[in-house]
């Protein structure tokens, strides 16, 4: 399934691979020649450097052991969810999202993700936690997104959300337990206190928006039970710099560390 938007070569000693996304947005203005140019050289350098290679959503890694590509849950859940267009793209950023919601799985809380789109990350998460999802019972998937362009999305690619609703809708028909909030967040879950005082166990923040996420963290961090974990898909993504002060600047007045990785997300483990 990766290969539908990866080219995906095998080394000469066949334990080692090669994963290089055709659509690599390192600049927009390439030309097609240029970027399989790229690839090309990508491949040539990789067979020298050692290792499996990586080269998509801003990363180019080499000298790896890309051990996720053969965890079949992962991949059977990406493909459940039947990616569309560039959704693959952020595959490396899912696995460490999957792990996130796996380590949280046994505490106390529901699990939210603040700003699902097309619900591609979520949806990926719920088919990976199983059945042990609601071992407790009880446990819901709040999905909050306003489905249009809003007045707080000022950084980052602009997205189209023609079908951004539907799709969700349909990837969040397959849970009973998942239930999409629509509207602004600053209504729906600030000020409404029905989501707003539950417990959480897990949370994902991926509004593209330090100004409200970071109103929305102080109301987290006063929920959020022991062992929960909360990721923060742009803390480390260049045309974000602001998450990345404003989170470090929040976590030390906690003492509480972030853990910045080469996907760009960030995750805090709450003791
Ligand atoms: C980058 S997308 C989320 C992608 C999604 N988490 C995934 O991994 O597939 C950011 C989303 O945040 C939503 N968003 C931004 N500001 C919002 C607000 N004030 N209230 C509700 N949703 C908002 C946008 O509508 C958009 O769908």
């Amino acid at each position: 399934m990766l290969e539908d938007d990866f080219i995906i070569q095998r080394k000469p000693d066949k334990k080692r691979s090669i994963l290089a996304r055709v659509q690599n947005t390192w600049r927009k203005d390439l030309p097609g020649k240029l970027n399989q140019k790229l690839i090309q050289m990508i491949g040539l350098l990789s067979m020298k450097l050692g290792g499996d290679t990586y080269a998509s959503d801003g990363m180019l890694l080499w000298g790896r052991e890309i051990g996720w590509i053969e965890d079949h849950i992962l991949i059977k859940s990406i493909s459940k969810v039947k990616p569309v267009k560039n959704e693959l793209r952020i595959c490396w950023r899912t696995h460490v999202l999957c792990w996130a919601a796996k380590q949280a799985i046994n505490s106390e809380g529901d699990f939210f993700e603040f700003g699902c789109f097309k619900g591609f990350s979520a949806a990926v998460v719920r088919h990976y936690c199983g059945s042990e999802f609601n071992k407790q019972g009880s446990r819901n998937y709040f999905w909050f997104d306003l489905f249009q362009t809003s007045d707080t999305q000022k950084i980052g690619n602009p997205l189209d959300f023609c079908d951004a609703e539907s799709i969700a809708i349909s990837r969040a028909s397959l849970f009973e337990d998942i239930k999409i909030i629509k509207g602004d967040i600053r209504e729906t879950y600030l000020n409404n206190n029905l989501y707003s005082d539950k417990k959480i166990a897990f949370a994902h923040f991926d509004l593209n928006n330090i100004d409200v996420e970071i109103q929305i963290i102080d109301y987290v961090m006063q929920r959020v039970t022991s062992g929960s974990v909360i990721v923060f898909d742009d803390f480390a993504m260049s045309p974000f710099s602001k998450q990345n002060r404003e989170y470090y600047k929040f976590f030390r007045k906690l003492s509480i560390p972030i853990l910045e990785l080469p996907t760009g997300q960030g995750v805090v483990i709450i003791p």
